[in-house]
């Protein structure tokens, strides 16, 4: 079977350095919020191009973290996607806060600036564009529509690190950028993991103090702000430094493995595109088809295994069912077509020309 990602696959590649990395974190005798974290912190800040970043547990508590840093709860409304992770809802919820789902751009998958405008109201306090399967959102309207209405502008960059728009990484443009290290993400950790990056010192600040209890650091155990636990550990870290090194190699190859499945795929499934201006980083590559499920049975049995993302739109969940209903279209219409094809760094042209010829 082709899996749609190969964890183990990524591991062996750079085994030596990550086994290496891990003994050197358990003789530290130092295994939360150390000298990995904060080298981290500053290496994944200077490749994203922004001035800080804060470790946190995973990519939810980033957004919740971000969200709270920028003063956002009860009684606000936050602008998202209904075509994302749970997580990006949840993360909105979890501060109190109301998500209000626009629809989106069915070419790109993110956000549609043409229902941003209209969805303000004045209790919206932010909006959070979703770089979606390493894409960029459209932040040359997003920005300017947002700005002129005050908002903040939260980007959830979980499935895009390294995507570029106008020559500069994504996660770089609004208040704050959240990524998650979630394993199978284009820098995935051994476990869960998240941060939050950008350029704003204070934002930055209070996102490091809500990390952990709102302690400043030099007064651990008093809390200044009301904050919670969510810190990332030094073994993750030291791990996500030896990934880190390897991105920029493992995006060119997910890009080269793209235009392998640009070049082979029949013009029965819809292909992602790029748009001018923008880089993608393929976290996944998402085809379409008015038969999504026979196709996908169909690759199933010819030894090619498949994902959906999302299958389920969070307006339509039960957990968000309190919500004022709203209608979609081209959210409900994508949830029914997608469908996700193998993509992960170690991945062969060779095994892209087989699943190809299974399409
Ligand atoms: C778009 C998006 N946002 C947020 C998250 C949340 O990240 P985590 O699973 O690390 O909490 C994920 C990952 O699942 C994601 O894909």
């Amino acid at each position: 079977m082709i899996p749609v990602v190969d964890l183990r696959a990524e591991y062996l590649a750079v085994k030596t350095e990550i086994d290496a990395a891990v003994q050197r974190v358990l003789e530290s005798g130092w295994y939360i919020l150390g000298q990995e974290v904060a080298a981290f912190e500053a290496e994944f800040a200077a490749w994203c191009g922004v001035s800080g970043a804060v470790g946190v547990g995973n990519g939810t508590d980033a957004l919740h973290i971000a969200l709270r840093a920028c003063g956002i709860g009860p009684g606000d409304e936050v602008i998202t996607v209904a075509h994302t992770a749970v997580a990006t809802a949840a993360a909105i919820a979890l501060t109190g806060a109301t998500p209000v789902f626009v629809d989106i751009d069915p070419a790109t998958y993110t956000l549609d600036p043409a229902r941003l405008a209209a969805a303000i109201t004045p209790r919206t306090a932010a909006v959070i564009p979703v770089h979606l399967y390493g894409h960029p959102a459209d932040l040359g309207q997003i920005l300017p529509i947002a700005r002129a209405a005050s908002l903040r502008v939260i980007e959830d960059c979980a499935q895009a690190h390294g995507a570029e728009w106008q020559g500069q990484k994504v996660g770089s443009y609004g208040d704050l950028a959240c990524y998650s290290f979630y394993p199978t993400k284009n820098l995935g950790a051994l476990g869960d993991g998240g941060a939050i990056a950008g350029n704003d010192p204070a934002l930055l600040e209070r996102a490091r103090l809500l990390r952990e209890y709102g302690w400043p650091p030099q007064n651990r155990y008093v809390s200044e702000i009301e904050g919670m636990n969510s810190r990332l550990d030094e073994m993750q870290a030291a791990i996500l430094r030896v990934k880190l090194a390897h991105l920029d190699i493992w995006n060119n190859h997910r890009r080269r493995l793209a235009a392998v499945y640009a070049a082979h795929l029949p013009p029965t499934v819809v292909k992602p595109v790029e748009q001018p201006g923008c880089r993608h980083v393929y976290h996944l590559y998402v085809v379409r088809s008015t038969d999504r499920d026979g196709l996908r049975e169909r690759l199933r049995t010819a030894g090619v295994a498949t994902g959906i993302h999302y299958p389920v739109p969070i307006h339509q969940q039960a957990a968000y069912s309190h919500l004022p209903p709203v209608s979609l279209p081209a959210t409900e219409q994508a949830a029914a077509e997608i469908l996700s094809l193998p993509m992960h760094s170690t991945l062969t042209e060779k095994q892209i020309e087989q699943v190809c010829a299974a399409v």
